[in-house]
């Protein structure tokens, strides 16, 4: 029998390209081939984000786009938008044939046999944890430089964001699992890698936390270099700094998302910290990592004033981040801030983004 073609495309964070690869990985060991062309594939995979609706609305228009394809391929909606729609993605666009939340990756060769096979709707979203096998697909993107996940989910409940919905819970790797991992990749020759979580901060397994994994990370022989993201500034401290200053192989660097630089924002985020011991963190990381430091903004968060949008500002201006992602907030139903009015006009929303993102290009050149 023929290899059936797959095309598949990635959206989002670092975890969908991981989660791409854990997915080409599965198919590849189970004889379907890939293709960089949609027109030649019998079966089309969307690895999609739900973070803001601007991710949302690319996805469903490449899906109206393959759904109006005349060989008529199979079309999988997969990832975040997979579990975040998992009611009404059929609704919305008829042309899918099957939705896969993240945390069930590891049954897409069987809904893909099931679609292939049979003309029935598959359906696989919200299992409680990830099975532990889907990291073992021995399949990398890059000879070089691979991620590994440490954590899977997020505990936090930042009232803007939609992960703790479609990822769920936290859940920690076992960290004999992830060394062993790391010692395979390295053994193969892989010399950089980049661990992953949510929030990498809380990790926490058989009473290793995230410092004692680093620790335990830098021991493995061969390994040249590694990294992390992301870090929450509530878990973020002294601990951390220190073991980052004394590991030769950890990169110098933290990505810190300070999201709104105003206390009262920061308080309807329901972040967890004031923007004083935010400062106090990088003020510690300077002084005992002494490396660089990236971080996220969100602009136009419901009701917030000029006032706030310039306290945002002026933290970007005395930080002097390397650099700074900005974003213009954007409604997720059924996350808590959905609650409030998203009374911030989109003009005014864009002022801000434009705002910040010229002040950040000049001190990130600056920096360089
Ligand atoms: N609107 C705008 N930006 C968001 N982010 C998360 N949720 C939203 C939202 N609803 C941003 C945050 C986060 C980054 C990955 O995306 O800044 O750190
Ligand atoms: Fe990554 Fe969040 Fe987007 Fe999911 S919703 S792909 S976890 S950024």
């Amino acid at each position: 029998m023929k290899s059936k073609r797959v095309h598949l495309r990635t959206f989002g964070c670092q975890m969908n390209v991981r989660d791409s690869e854990i997915i080409t990985g599965l198919l590849i060991s189970r004889g379907y081939k890939l293709t960089d062309k949609p027109d030649d594939a019998d079966v089309i995979l969307l690895n999609t984000c739900c973070v803001r609706q601007h991710a949302e609305d690319k996805v469903w228009s490449e899906i109206g786009r393959f759904s109006k394809l005349t060989h008529k391929p199979i079309i999988g909606l997969v990832g975040c938008m997979a579990e975040y729609h998992k009611y009404d993605a059929f609704k919305i666009a008829a042309g899918i044939d099957f939705v896969c939340g993240p945390n069930d990756i590891g049954t897409i060769p069987f809904l893909l046999a099931q679609a292939l096979e049979r003309d029935t709707k598959g359906i696989a979203v919200n299992q409680r944890q990830r099975d532990e096998y889907v990291y073992n697909t021995d399949f990398q993107f890059d000879k070089e430089s691979c991620f590994v996940n440490i954590s899977e989910g997020c505990n936090n409940l930042c009232s803007y964001c939609v992960v703790p919905l479609v990822r769920l819970r936290e859940h920690s790797r076992n960290y004999e699992d992830i060394l062993k991992e790391i010692q395979q990749l390295v053994g193969k020759g892989v010399k950089q890698i980049t661990l992953l979580g949510q929030n990498v901060n809380s990790y926490n397994s058989e009473n290793i936390n995230f410092p004692r994994l680093l620790i335990l990370v830098n021991q493995i022989e061969g390994l040249k270099t590694f990294s992390f993201i992301t870090s929450h500034p509530k878990d973020a401290g002294q601990e951390l700094f220190i073991a980052m200053s004394r590991l030769d192989k950890l990169k110098k660097s933290l990505h810190l998302p300070l999201q709104s630089g105003s206390d009262r924002i920061l308080k309807l985020m329901n972040r967890g910290y004031t923007l004083k011991e935010y400062l106090q963190k990088v003020a510690d990381y300077r002084k005992i990592v002494g490396g660089a430091i990236s971080t996220d903004i969100i602009v136009g968060f419901p009701t917030e004033s000029e006032e706030d949008f310039l306290d945002t500002k002026e933290v970007l201006e005395t930080v002097k981040f390397d650099s700074a992602y900005i974003f213009k907030y954007s409604v997720r139903p059924r996350t808590l801030a959905a609650e409030l009015n998203d009374d911030v006009p989109q003009e005014e929303k864009e002022r801000r983004h434009r705002i910040l993102l010229e002040l950040q290009k000049v001190i990130s050149k600056e920096k360089k």
